[in-house]
């Protein structure tokens, strides 16, 4: 565990300020790993490093539990509890809006309004008209400014109490400031995701097989639905608040004179409304919003008008579920019909492949449509979770006749398929089962924690696969992997582009090849001969290279440098490894294969990437030709014989004797076993100075404490130094 990532503060020592800002950093940290780990299944730390922050989080919590927080980790201890949301009834029903959908439903709605209130029909009225934002509607009731719930529309007598999620949201004052806040007040608004970053959500949760959201609407509302708030607390979710539920008193009485107050109380309103006077005005406004659609950050679905005087929507009062005194100018459907000519698969940089549609050309919402997403294997044959988007069960073939929906500026996709215009020959959709890139083997993996196949195929190739080389060139020279200086990421893309290093290997013959050529490095832009020289002085030095290190810098599917030690330490050397690797890459049942599924810490997920990247010739051709090149050295042996062989050590405070550093790789050169934290299962904690609250929990648990000195003793390295 890097001490950065804790104060280091013993908990006994934490001021309250300390502990919340503690507090804070934990939550965010311990959400981003949830996130790596059950969203995206790349967990970026060890299973005990995650735990020792949890248990930090804990021991805070235990001593300042004034400061736990609403999304803290410790409320949800692995998966979501199973009850849903508790219910909140509305004390003033959430309605919902007439539609309109040409300009003679809003002069009929206008003259509707004009006869209801007696009003001549020249004197024009006073109308807000305001985006319909395409969002979920929810209720945030403030007593005495202060939030105390928030609740989704529902039925919209009842809706779910979402506070807890709400209180996660940036832009959702919990305290209203200024001037006539209402004792009571139930805002009403819509939460929203933009659109921007509804599409990074989507690459996020489609790169980690993750649920893959239609629209913007359906993200923002699958993202405030969730029982984990830490999950809502990581989505971009946005409010506009534009009207209100019961109040025990409102700040003016006209609907624009209530927006300002809102505004001014800080809640966030949409600065495109406007005050327009009789139906043209409308009209006008609905056009120049129509053309702004496009451009806007968020999507929107209609206009709405509201009687902007208080008094007179009173009068108008409700017609069954909607009010009198506004409606809803809806935009037309963004969707068409067209026909699916064909299907291409792209690789991307990771090596997921990605059907692509080919279209018919269509006119969707003013836009020519030829290509359509369809996100993975399982959306095309109409299965898993993607039902949200395409009809469940519906498979897509060639042929056939589709419709298709553009969502703002996102990637349009298909929605659903009309199956009576199924042409007789149409067959079900194959999968390819091999890279269109390189000809490598594709597989769908199996999820390393849940065991669950993942939803994206990808293509074993990494080294060669053209899609996927400059990003595992990338991988291999960094920082934990061959950390060549001068050799960053963008000299790696540079280099590759102009064709001067394709493979691993060709990194070690750049010196060779820069001598004998006419195109020198130190002749291209932003070098000289100082720092050509440089470099090849620092790709020299990596030609001997830490086993572990050689491994990982492979990019084999979750080898991290976790498991790439524990394979180093286990091989010994690089020959052990490469012979045995191969073999486990012929058979599952062959013996290496079982012994590498074998090893403490490598499990059936691992060890069959490990053996799949083996048992593609083209891996151990780039192992081999970079074996021409550079020499892993073994990781020191492991002493089984110490006293320490097999023991959990915990280091705490500050080391004189040795650096922290020092202190574990010897402990572990020894065979024990480095923690983070100290539990039951410690066998020796080793206190420097000024050691803290591991200390304390070491005497509590009645584990052996030792001093720096009795430790080098009991290791043998006291008599030796
Ligand atoms: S006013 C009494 N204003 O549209 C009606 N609604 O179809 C109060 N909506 O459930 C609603 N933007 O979710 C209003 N500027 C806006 C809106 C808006 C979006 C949604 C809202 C409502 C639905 C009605």
């Amino acid at each position: 565990m890097s001490d950065e990532e804790f104060s280091g503060i013993p908990i006994a020592e934490l001021t309250r300020a300390q502990a919340e800002a503690e507090l804070r950093r934990l939550a965010a940290l311990i959400r981003h790993h949830d996130e790596l780990y059950y969203r995206q299944d790349a967990p970026e730390i060890s299973d005990a490093e995650y735990d020792a922050l949890r248990r930090r989080n804990d021991e805070i919590e235990a001593r300042f539990p004034k400061l736990i927080r609403p999304d803290s980790p410790s409320k949800r201890v692995g998966a979501p509890a199973a009850d849903g949301f508790g219910k909140i009834r509305h004390t003033v029903p959430m309605l919902s809006l007439g539609n309109a959908f040409e300009s003679a439903d809003v002069t009929d709605f206008v003259e509707r309004v004009h006869r209801f209130l007696k009003l001549p029909d020249d004197v024009p009225l006073a109308f807000m008209a305001e985006p319909k934002i395409d969002g979920l509607s929810i209720s945030l009731r403030y007593v005495g400014g202060k939030l105390t719930e928030a609740a989704t529309r529902g039925d919209g007598m009842e809706g779910e109490n979402v506070t807890r999620n709400v209180m996660t949201i940036a832009e959702i004052p919990h305290q209203l400031h200024g001037r006539n806040v209402p004792e009571l007040i139930d805002i009403r608004g819509e939460i929203y995701m933009p659109r921007q970053a509804f599409a990074r959500l989507n690459e996020q949760q489609q790169a980690a097989g993750g649920k893959i959201f239609a629209n913007p609407r359906n993200a923002a509302a699958g993202s405030l639905r969730q029982l984990d708030v830490s999950i809502t607390a990581s989505r971009p979710l946005h409010f506009f608040a534009y009207a209100w539920g019961e109040a025990s008193q409102l700040p003016a009485d006209t609907q624009s004179g209530v927006d300002a107050a809102f505004a001014k109380w800080g809640l966030p309103v949409n600065p495109r409304a406007r005050v327009c006077n009789g139906a043209p005005e409308l009209i006008a406004y609905y056009e120049g919003l129509a053309e702004e659609r496009a451009a806007l950050p968020y999507d929107i679905d209609g206009v709405v008008y509201k009687v902007n005087s208080l008094a007179l929507q009173e009068r108008l009062g409700f017609v069954s579920r909607s009010p009198r005194w506004a409606i809803a100018h809806k935009f037309p459907a963004q969707q068409a019909m067209t026909v699916l000519k064909g299907i291409d698969i792209q690789v991307g940089r990771t090596g997921a492949l990605t059907p692509v549609a080919r279209l018919e050309p269509v006119t969707v919402g003013g836009v020519v449509v030829t290509n359509a997403t369809l996100h993975n294997e399982d959306y095309i044959k109409g299965i898993g979770g993607q039902g949200e988007i395409l009809r469940d069960g519906r498979d897509l073939r060639i042929g056939d006749t589709v419709i298709v929906q553009r969502a703002g500026d996102v990637i349009p996709q298909i929605i659903d398929v009309v199956i009576d215009k199924r042409p007789k020959t149409a067959k079900p959709y194959v999968f390819p089962d091999v890279c269109p890139a390189c000809g490598s083997h594709a597989v769908r993996e199996s999820n390393e924690k849940t065991g669950k196949v993942d939803v994206v195929r990808r293509c074993t190739g990494g080294l060669i696969c053209p899609a996927q080389r400059v990003e595992r060139l990338k991988h291999f020279v960094s920082r934990n992997a061959f950390d060549i200086e001068g050799l960053g990421e963008k000299n790696i893309q540079a280099f590759y582009d102009d064709g001067l290093i394709q493979s691993p290997e060709d990194i070690f013959t750049l010196a060779v090849r820069d001598a004998r050529s006419t195109k020198k490095l130190e002749d291209r832009e932003g070098w000289g001969p100082q720092s050509a020289t440089k470099l090849f002085n620092a790709i020299a030095a990596r030609r001997t290279i830490a086993l572990d290190r050689f491994i990982y810098a492979l990019g084999i599917r979750h080898v991290g440098e976790t498991t790439a030690k524990l394979l180093a330490r286990f091989y010994g050397s690089i020959e052990n490894f490469r012979t045995a690797m191969i073999e486990a890459g012929k058979s599952k049942d062959a013996e290496a294969f079982k012994e590498l599924d074998n090893i403490e810490g490598i499990g059936e997920v691992v060890a069959e990437a490990i053996a799949d990247f083996f048992a593609e010739p083209h891996n151990v051709r780039v192992v081999d030709d970079l074996l021409k090149e550079v020499s892993p050295q073994p990781l020191e042996a492991v002493d089984t014989t110490s006293a320490v062989a097999g023991k959990t050590v915990v280091f705490t405070g500050t080391l004189t004797l040795m650096t922290r550093g020092e202190a574990k790789a010897r402990a572990e050169r020894l065979g024990a076993k480095v923690a983070g934290s100290v539990s039951k299962k410690t066998d020796y904690v080793v206190a420097g100075a000024d050691a803290g609250s591991k200390l304390a929990k070491a005497r509590e648990l009645g584990v052996t404490v030792l001093g720096e000195e009795e430790w080098l003793q009991l290791t043998g390295a006291a008599d030796r130094s």
